[in-house]
Parts: C-alpha cells; structure tokens; sequence
C-alpha cells in the first residue's frame, strides 16, 4: 500500500524569470524524489501549481514537511490524501507540464480529432476556440 498526497497552491513568483524558478524546483525535485522512491506529477498553469506524490507514507510526510514550508507558494489546499493501493506515475519522478506545453497539447488534440473524427470533433473544436477566445466578440 502507499500514501498519496495532492494539493492545489498558489504561486508566489514574481512575473520575471518564472521558467528559470520552476527549473530550479524541478532540479530539485527529480533526484530528490527518486532517492525517496515517490512518484508523481507537477502541473503549472501560470497562477497556480496542482501537484500528485505517491510513495512510501515516511517519504511523503518527509517531501509534504519541506513543500508546505515552500515560500515560493501559497493558500495550499490538500485534494486528496491517504492510501492507494497504486502508483498513477510508476516511470516518473516528476512529471512536470508547464503552461504552454499543457495549453499546446489540449490544442494538438483537438486539431488532430478535428481530422480524425470530422463532425464530431468539430464540435470540440469549435468548443474550445470559442473557451479560449478573448476578443473580437461583435
Ligand atoms: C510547487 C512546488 C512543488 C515542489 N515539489 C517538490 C517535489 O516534488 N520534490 C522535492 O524534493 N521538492 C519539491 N519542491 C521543493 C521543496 O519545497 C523544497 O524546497 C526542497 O525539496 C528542499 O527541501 P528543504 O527546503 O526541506 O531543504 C517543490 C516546491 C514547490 C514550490
């Protein structure tokens, strides 16, 4: 069985130099994680960080200790915690998704089910240019 820990934060970056910070803490991360044997996932959309640990209960109360102290975020909100019979991220350390590389391949898809599906995927194309669209309504 292992302990699992998800949280959605808010990050305390400034504006400047955001790739250079998030590199600093996937840097971080990967070995850290991998010497502790967790797996799990880190998504940033810009605002905010949502991240997924999975691992040995003493390793993720070890990793959680050092996260919740992290004055890079804040308003850190815990999703889901406890047990799982499972690992979701059993090849990854850290599998990080940044918001231009997370935005590009919701896109990628839809174009590619556009050619793939025709009317069907028109729908979810049309869908999702109008979600992301923010100007030129009138
Ligand atoms: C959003 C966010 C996610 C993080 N994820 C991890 C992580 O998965 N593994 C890790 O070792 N450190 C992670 N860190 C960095 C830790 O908070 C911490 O700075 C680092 O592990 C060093 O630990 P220490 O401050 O206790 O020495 C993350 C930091 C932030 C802001």
């Amino acid at each position: 069985m292992f302990t699992r820990w998800s949280y959605i934060s808010t990050s305390q970056f400034d504006a400047t130099h955001v790739e250079k910070h998030i590199q600093e803490i996937v840097d971080i991360s990967i070995p850290r994680n991998r010497s502790l044997d967790v797996t799990g996932a880190l998504l940033f959309t810009g605002n905010r960080f949502a991240q997924y640990l999975e691992g040995a209960p003493s390793a993720i109360e070890e990793l959680k200790a050092s996260i919740l102290r992290d004055p890079r975020h804040g308003e850190i909100r815990t999703i889901a915690s406890g047990e799982t019979p499972h690992r979701h991220f059993l090849t990854w350390s850290l599998a990080y998704a940044g918001p231009s590389q997370f935005v590009s391949d919701i896109i990628e898809r839809a174009l590619n089910d556009a050619l793939e599906k025709g009317d069907e995927g028109l729908e979810a194309l049309i869908q999702m240019m109008s979600e992301f669209s923010i100007r030129g309504r009138g």
